[in-house]
């Protein structure tokens, strides 16, 4: 379908910034022109995906929809084996819950917001184990989200293997600017997994942009489908979970294995905290649109659109000069905030402060993810980012190329203006995800300034 948006004047965008605490998750949709904010839960349903919505079969225990997204999930990933969750943080609740312990680690490609914290209330650690490569922003490499193996190696070593609660691969690291991993990196991993007896996990909430990017990346794999693709990565993966919002456009999540003990530790679990084993949280009409989104999902004109549309951004902000992660990733652009903010110091929240300038000088709607993203540690002391993200999501089958053109058009009219954007500064903090609802305010009030040069320059909108 589609949905009236609105361009509301830069006063107006002052005001409603202020109101939302200079976090951009605290805006109403009103006040947003467009809304980049995340490919989660956002993304176009199919003509068919709203048919599978219409037939589900609505029985509380036995419905025939879950059944159809059973066989769908044998087809596409491979597992015989699958449960539903309301949505990725509540398969990562579970699968924390069963096999992390408090004093494990769990070594990961790089973590996402969710992960860590349910790492975290299990008690144990969550530790990145990415190559140094990985943290460049402006980069050639293919494959930042590749694990180290010696390092996983050396970790294994220093903790002991039945410290290791599982090792996790993100496909497409989302908080590093959605960089994928290769086949032959994650070949590596389920080796070593295999001599030392550990479980490798897989969150493949972007397992399609990931292997679009293989497809286009990696020798040997240019005339695969990315369905074979995908398949041949969840066959690595003893346990793989997904976030259902991104790759299937719907909004639910989902756990899957071929391992009968593995998930029969978990499936106990299911209906104490997300409901019965042939729903788990979701809705039966979300399922019947995940069984169809998830065979085609795999469809190269879907697993690419983001890919591609992102590719397309990131190469006009190359040519104009601006700051943003490259290779293009898999879900999103993302502008380098501690480069094109380099008076704002870190522990200001560069990425915060950009994220807020960029919804006032276009209606935008991005996302902070830099230090703010961050949670305190144990102590209460500030954990910087190792890379300061503003991300600008291009939701799949949304958004077309004139709205991308929008986007760079006001990205640099921002960046020529970039000295009239300051820090920001904590007024409210939640304890955990602190991102979601904190709010901040300017510092030295710079949201005025920047307001009024885009009126005296642009006019209203
Ligand atoms: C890689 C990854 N894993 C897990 C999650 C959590 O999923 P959800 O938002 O459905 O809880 C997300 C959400 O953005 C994600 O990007």
């Amino acid at each position: 379908m589609v949905q009236r948006i609105s361009l509301i004047p830069v006063e107006e965008r002052l005001r409603a910034i202020a109101d939302a605490g200079y976090n951009t998750f605290l805006l109403k949709t009103k006040d947003v022109f467009l809304d980049m904010l995340t490919d989660s839960g956002v993304n176009a349903m199919s003509d068919n995906q709203f048919a599978g919505m219409m037939k589900a079969d609505d029985a509380y225990a036995g419905s025939m929809t879950f059944y159809e997204l059973a066989e769908a999930v044998e087809e596409v990933l491979g597992y015989k084996y699958v449960m539903n969750t309301h949505q990725g943080r509540a398969a990562e609740h579970l699968l924390t819950k069963v096999f992390a312990k408090p004093g494990d680690v769990v070594p990961t490609n790089y973590h996402f917001t969710t992960t860590k914290a349910h790492i975290e209330l299990a008690g144990a650690a969550c530790l990145e184990i990415y190559y140094d490569e990985a943290l460049k922003t402006e980069s050639t490499n293919p494959f930042k989200g590749n694990m180290d193996p010696d390092k996983l190696r050396n970790v294994i070593e220093k903790y002991g293997k039945e410290k290791v609660a599982f090792v996790r691969m993100e496909a497409t690291t989302n908080l590093i600017g959605g960089q994928p991993f290769s086949m032959a990196n994650l070949r590596q991993i389920r080796r070593i997994c295999d001599e030392h007896g550990i479980i490798l996990v897989l969150d493949g909430s972007l397992v399609c942009e990931n292997g679009y990017l293989i497809r286009q990346r990696e020798k040997g794999y240019e005339d695969k489908t990315v369905g074979e693709i995908v398949r041949e990565t969840c066959g690595l993966a003893d346990l793989y979970y997904m976030s259902g919002r991104k790759n299937t456009s719907v909004r639910g999540g989902l756990i899957a294995t071929n391992n009968k003990a593995l998930f029969e530790k978990i499936r106990p679990w299911l209906p104490v905290y997300e409901g019965f084993y042939t729903y788990g949280g979701m809705s039966m009409r979300e399922i019947g649109a995940m069984a169809v989104g998830i065979k085609e999902m795999v469809d190269p004109a879907v697993a690419g659109c983001a890919v591609e549309q992102v590719k397309y951004f990131v190469g006009r902000l190359v040519e104009t000069g601006i700051p943003v992660v490259t290779p293009p990733g898999g879900l999103a652009c993302h502008l380098d905030a501690m480069k094109f903010l380099p008076h704002v110091p870190q522990s200001q929240y560069p990425a915060g402060s950009l994220s807020a300038a960029l919804y006032m000088s276009s209606g935008i709607r991005s996302m902070e993810r830099g230090t703010v993203s961050m949670d305190r540690d144990r102590e209460g002391k500030e954990v910087l980012a190792d890379v300061e993200l503003t991300r600008i999501a291009v939701p799949r089958r949304v958004y077309t190329v004139s709205h991308i053109e929008y986007a760079v058009d006001r990205i640099s009219w921002l960046y020529k203006h970039r000295d009239l954007v300051k820090g920001l500064k904590f007024v409210y903090e939640p304890p955990v995800l602190r991102f979601f609802d904190g709010r901040l305010e300017p510092i030295d009030d710079w949201g005025k300034g920047l307001s009024e040069a885009f009126k005296r320059e642009i006019g209203d909108c």
